[in-house]
């Protein structure tokens, strides 16, 4: 059987772990792997291609499993979208073109769409879960390398926020999911994560800020000081508005580009401080004031952007990534199709209904009550971490 493998979407870590781990279990049960370039697009121009890269032994050696971001090459086009009535017709074309049987696709949800779409019309494919963002229903490649560079980039930007007394607002992708801003702000140790599921109160944040910053700065003995917050780009206010730079467009998939959310923190901090007598006060007795130059203290926004997908993959995102694509090929060797990859448990290879698997996943408010009451701040007043004790008598299932 040949195979053709896909990655679509935002790229992110762990991708080519997918890829190569597609190709070795193709290989060792007797199949083939080739790469259609450039995701969907390259899937729908693939009847005009005259070769593809087949996945040999050979190719695999020069083929980094943990480098970031997919070898095979992504676009974000939606099949279903695109104005031409032959459209599936062209892409089966294509496919038999080169004697491709079925497609191990990785994606997120929105490639995870167009897959379902693919298999609802006749063509056979398995989905390896990718997203940088973990709002699938299962785990996917791309979640822990961003958490970890989100944390690596917070962490780091204390030393420059110490050294100038400076507030300093990380905004992170993660579209209106908040898992990346929260789990990356928890391993930083943020003092303040700001994430879509919860609606800001900007009063809280302002005076939570406000406290445990002066109080760092006064109880130094050189005056120094930082406070640290993490915001996710999909923020909306107590009101439910989103917060977004409306000037930044839309995507080929017609979703919105989300921008602005640390700006926005900034100013919703930099605005009380100007008006907060307290403020001042704090200047003057840390010996910072200076009238008309220096009267309150910076908030700066630092957006690292495409950073906290690109580089280096995870050791666990490239060794769920050989999961995931080895055990795609299995689904497909298996006859499946429509299937979404879950995880692999000793010799159960698990997996979903991919419309039910690309259901959005958000972050579980309980969770961040047990944070909040270890002194994070997220917005909104403390909520209480309520426990309930339960004995459980399996091994957890791995999610994060
Ligand atoms: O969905 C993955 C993601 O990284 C989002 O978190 C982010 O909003 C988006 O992709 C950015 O997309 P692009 O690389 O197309 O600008």
């Amino acid at each position: 059987m040949k195979i053709g493998i896909i990655t679509s979407g935002g790229d992110c870590g762990g991708l080519n772990a997918v890829v190569k781990g597609a190709a070795c279990m193709a290989h060792a049960r007797g199949a083939e792997v080739v790469v259609i370039p450039n995701g969907y697009a390259g899937l729908y121009n693939l009847v005009d291609k005259e070769d593809l890269v087949a996945l040999t032994v050979d190719r695999l050696d020069r083929f980094e499993a943990s480098f970031a971001g997919s070898e095979a090459g992504h676009s974000r086009v939606k099949i279903s979208k695109i104005n031409d009535p032959d459209k599936y017709e062209r892409i089966k074309e294509g496919l038999n073109k080169f004697g491709i049987a079925g497609l191990v696709i990785s994606g997120g949800d929105d490639s995870g769409s167009v897959m379902i779409d693919l298999s609802e019309h006749g063509i056979r494919c398995v989905h390896a879960p990718k997203t940088m963002d973990l709002d699938l229903q299962t785990y996917s490649v791309g979640g822990d390398s961003t958490i970890n560079r989100i944390a690596m980039f917070v962490q780091d930007l204390k030393t420059t926020g110490r050294t100038h007394n400076r507030i300093i607002v990380t905004e992170v992708f993660g579209r209106y999911a908040g898992h990346t801003a929260f789990r990356g702000g928890i391993a930083a140790e943020a003092d303040c994560i700001l994430i879509p599921e919860i609606p800001v109160d900007w009063d809280e944040v302002y005076t939570r800020a406000m406290r445990r910053f002066t109080r760092r700065v006064r109880a130094s003995d050189v005056q120094a000081g930082t406070y640290t917050i993490v915001v996710a780009e999909g923020l909306r206010n107590a009101d439910g508005s989103e917060i977004i730079d409306e000037t930044a467009g839309t995507d080929s998939f017609g979703h919105k580009k989300l921008a602005g959310a640390g700006k926005h923190v900034c100013q919703q901090l930099q605005k009380r401080m100007k008006t907060d007598p307290a403020i001042k006060e704090f200047m003057k007795e840390s010996g910072q004031f200076v009238t008309g130059v220096y009267e309150i203290p910076e908030v700066r926004s630092v957006v690292p952007g495409h950073l906290v997908r690109s580089g280096r993959s995870s050791a666990y995102d490239v060794s769920f990534g050989w999961e995931a694509g080895g055990a795609a090929v299995l689904l497909l060797l298996e006859g499946k199709s429509g299937v979404t990859v879950s995880d692999v448990k000793g010799n159960q290879v698990r997996y979903m209904q991919s419309r039910q698997a690309i259901k959005a996943r958000h972050v579980d408010f309980e969770e961040v009550a047990l944070y909040e009451e270890m002194g994070i701040c997220f917005g909104r007043k403390v909520e209480r971490f309520v426990p309930e004790f339960k004995e459980i008598t399996e091994a957890p299932d791995r999610i994060y």
